[in-house]
């Protein structure tokens, strides 16, 4: 199967790498051809770099060992990077191509006898858009590697003020922090996630809940990072759950349960370390008086693609009591509407992450918009639906694409009301 996916991506590719080259050729034809040299070389390099690292990188399949830490993230990056911008910039090439074509049959059979030189003028008026195409490229191609170098560690405080209905006075003014989809395994060092720390630790907040993907494949990926992360403070404890990362199941074989076995064991283990309260289907009751604030955890359950369900709600409220209220951690927002809404009316509020807002979109005052909203109905943000609400945090990381464009990353800090 992987073999059929490069066979295809490298015809692919190439077709794409001639065709596109022709812009870049037919832009740098005034220069020296010195410097057309330089330009054909450093293209068709990026292109022999893309298929050897591909190369080196399919041989995981064979050994099960994966590539370097940098690679995987950054060198994947690149590659993804330049895919998307040669295929943004063939796109736009082959439309004019077309148009250019279209041009050349209009003007050979009117203009011919008229004026012949009225076919060639209007083909050479085509002709600019190659340079079109090649800014077509570039320009996504500056803004995604911005995205890589600046927005991924932007981390940005969105603060809420959480109205939550019959909410005992005694939990008025209560602050949380919520942080989603760390993906350990994408930081190259834990100065970022440092940075992330203490500004948690600033806002001196009562609650911190943690709502999944802590690594991207396995959990060795978060040792690095247990010290930096069991940094994080909170006056009534941090409560965490798994999100589907965190299972092992990209990258241990389905029928590999031992694999599985261990990565959940080590998993649990690395949440006890930091001082994290991990909820796997379970609850914690926080009391104030005669108050209680129940929070509850369930492990991943995701409605969309092959997302494993093994969250169970039921479970997790089994030592609550009908009138407490329920504050739901829950890593994939679909779990609202598949199950949340239609059969607990009693959880108040959902918090979620997963979608990362696709790491790509538009986010202005009054205007929010991502290709995630094609996926999810709940993407970013607080949702409502009567009574009941879900917050779909945009994470703290990010996963393929080592970078964020539009949608930076978040810390959300709520102030229940
Ligand atoms: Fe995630
Ligand atoms: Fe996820």
């Amino acid at each position: 199967m992987y073999l059929i996916f490069v066979l295809i991506f490298t015809v692919v590719v190439l077709l794409m790498d001639l065709y596109f080259f022709r812009s870049i050729k037919y832009v740098s034809r005034n220069l020296k051809p010195r410097a057309q040299q330089i330009i054909k070389i450093s293209y068709w390099s990026i292109t022999a770099f893309v298929f050897l690292f591909l190369l080196v990188a399919a041989s995981y399949f064979i050994t099960k060992t994966p590539p370097p830490k940098f690679a995987r993230t950054y060198l994947m990056g690149f590659i993804l990077i330049v895919t998307v911008c040669k295929i943004i910039g063939s796109v736009f090439l082959l439309l004019f191509d077309l148009f250019r074509a279209i041009l050349f049959i209009i003007n050979k059979s009117i203009y011919r006898k008229v004026e012949p030189s009225a076919s060639k003028s209007a083909i050479s008026r085509a002709e600019f858009l190659k340079k079109a195409a090649l800014i077509t490229a570039a320009i996504p191609f500056g803004t995604m590697i911005y995205g890589v170098l600046k927005s991924a560690f932007d981390y940005t405080i969105h603060r809420i003020d959480l109205e939550i209905s019959n909410l005992p006075t005694s939990f008025k003014g209560l602050k949380i922090v919520q942080l989603s989809d760390i993906h350990t395994g994408s930081f190259m060092t834990d100065s970022p996630l440092q940075e992330v720390v203490d500004i948690v630790n600033k806002e001196n907040p009562d609650l911190i809940f943690f709502t999944g993907d802590l690594v991207n494949e396995i959990s060795e990926e978060a040792i690095p990072f247990i010290s930096v992360l069991s940094q994080l403070k909170a006056k009534h404890g941090i409560f965490s759950i798994l999100g589907n990362h965190d299972y092992g199941d990209y990258f241990y074989a389905q029928e590999d349960k031992i694999g599985k076995a261990h990565n959940y064991d080590l998993m649990k283990k690395i949440h006890q370390k930091m001082g994290w309260n991990l909820l796997l289907n379970d609850s914690s009751i926080i009391q104030k008086g005669e108050d209680k604030l129940a929070i509850l955890g369930v492990e991943n359950w995701g409605d969309k693609g092959r997302f494993p369900k093994y969250g169970d709600i039921d479970k997790a409220k089994e030592n609550c009591s009908p009138t407490d209220i329920k504050l739901l951690l829950s890593h994939d927002p679909s779990h609202w509407e598949a199950k949340v809404l239609p059969t607990h009316s009693d959880i108040a509020i959902t918090f979620s992450g997963h979608t990362h807002g696709m790491q790509f979109g538009i986010e202005i005052p009054g205007f929010k918009w991502s290709p995630s909203q094609y996926i999810y109905d709940q993407w970013a943000g607080l949702y409502r639906k009567n009574k009941q609400q879900i917050y779909v945090n945009r994470g703290i990381g990010f996963l393929g694409y080592p970078g964020r464009v539009g949608i930076l990353p978040e810390i959300s800090v709520f102030t229940l009301a």
